[in-house]
């Protein structure tokens, strides 16, 4: 084993010192966080930025092994907010200057899906004159359908990978057509080439995985030279084909200490990306989003679904703010920003500066 201080000092990032990095222990790991907190401060500052988050639908044409919204999940309501309530979330997102939105929802490919989410793109350039920056994160979708989005206003697209271990990804997913590895691979890629900053990330500490496999997607998104990651704890649902391995998967504790040393390595591998702070941290401990905060995340997605439908978009098991209105939200999320020592950066869209980087040197 290399010690961690040396691993930093020569800068080498190989399969073998990342495993190395997440195997420190506590004392070695504290050079890890101070390194990460060092670049983070050097590179984007004390800012936080914030995206308000629109839980669009729980409709999903697809069936993770982990997820609670799988179409094979009977248990749930299903749901999808009409224009009324989106608009009241963009309004919302635009009074509180929180500078950017993301729309998340199931994996729905349906025309109707598709020229849906084109209008709702349209609305909120319209409420918000072009301030708001415009993330989505709807999974799997044709060429056409991301370049109608870009060209409808999105900027930003975010898809997991998950695992960037083919035979992990299919402990994951059912092996058929609908959850293609190579295909998820080329979507991310397309949706670079579409000009969308791109962002991917795994779940970290799902039943399978090793640290080997941890190590290789940080390793995978530096090489697909990402501009944004959001990534987090695996959470285990009860109504989900996953959940009997429950077992065999890290524990709590564990998924805590690599959520966030994952997050640290990433920041000093790819020091001016997005990483986001993600809910399911805030899931798996209470304070959880300040950690990954302190650990070198910098962008926070305060969720602004209307309350009555926060229950339905269970991913997983207990998932924090489902009682909470928007309002609620956005008071916690900013002393939870200042516990972490950081700063709410208002009416800012917060893009990724290494997307800006990388444009500049294509222009070059
Ligand atoms: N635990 C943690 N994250 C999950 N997601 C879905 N199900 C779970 C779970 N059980 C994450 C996936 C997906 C995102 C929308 O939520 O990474 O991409």
């Amino acid at each position: 084993m290399i010690a961690v201080e040396n691993i930093l000092r020569e800068r080498l990032f190989d399969k073998e010192r990342i495993v190395d990095l997440l195997n420190a222990d506590a004392n070695e790991s504290k050079f890890i966080f101070n390194e990460a907190a060092r670049i983070r401060e050097k590179y984007l500052g004390k800012k936080v930025h914030l995206r308000g988050l629109i839980e669009l639908t729980n409709k999903c044409s697809k069936n993770c092994f982990y997820c609670g919204i799988a179409s094979s999940n009977k248990k749930i309501n299903r749901y999808c907010l009409g224009m009324d309530e989106v608009e009241r979330a963009i309004k919302f997102t635009d009074d509180n200057k929180y500078g950017s939105i993301v729309i998340q929802s199931g994996e729905l490919q349906s025309e109707e899906f598709v020229s849906y989410v084109e209008k709702i793109l349209h609305k909120i350039v319209e409420i918000s004159w072009g301030r708001l920056g415009v993330t989505l994160s709807c999974g799997e979708q044709s060429e056409d359908t991301y370049r109608r989005w870009r060209e409808a206003g999105a900027h930003r697209y975010l898809l997991r990978i998950e695992s960037s271990d083919e035979n992990h990804y299919y402990k994951l997913h059912p092996k058929n057509a609908k959850h293609n590895f190579q295909n998820r691979i080329n979507a991310i890629k397309t949706l670079k080439e579409t000009g969308y900053q791109t962002g991917t990330g795994v779940m970290i500490g799902s039943p399978f995985q090793t640290i080997e496999n941890l190590a290789d997607d940080l390793i995978f998104m530096r090489d697909l030279d990402i501009d944004m990651c959001g990534m987090g704890p695996y959470i285990g649902h009860e109504d989900t084909p996953l959940f009997q391995h429950k077992n065999i998967c890290f524990s709590k504790e564990d998924r805590l200490r690599l959520s966030l040393k994952m997050i640290a390595i990433l920041r000093i591998m790819m020091k001016d990306i997005n990483i986001a702070s993600t809910t399911a941290m805030q899931t798996l401990v209470n304070g959880g989003r300040e950690l990954a905060l302190k650990a070198g995340a910098n962008i926070l997605m305060p969720n602004t679904t209307p309350g009555i439908y926060r229950n339905q978009y269970a991913l997983y098991n207990n998932k924090p703010g489902i009682d909470e209105e928007a309002d609620d939200s956005k008071y916690s999320i900013e002393g939870l920003i200042e516990r972490a020592g950081h700063e709410v950066a208002y009416s800012e869209k917060g893009n990724s500066k290494h997307y800006h980087k990388r444009m500049v040197s294509c222009a070059l």
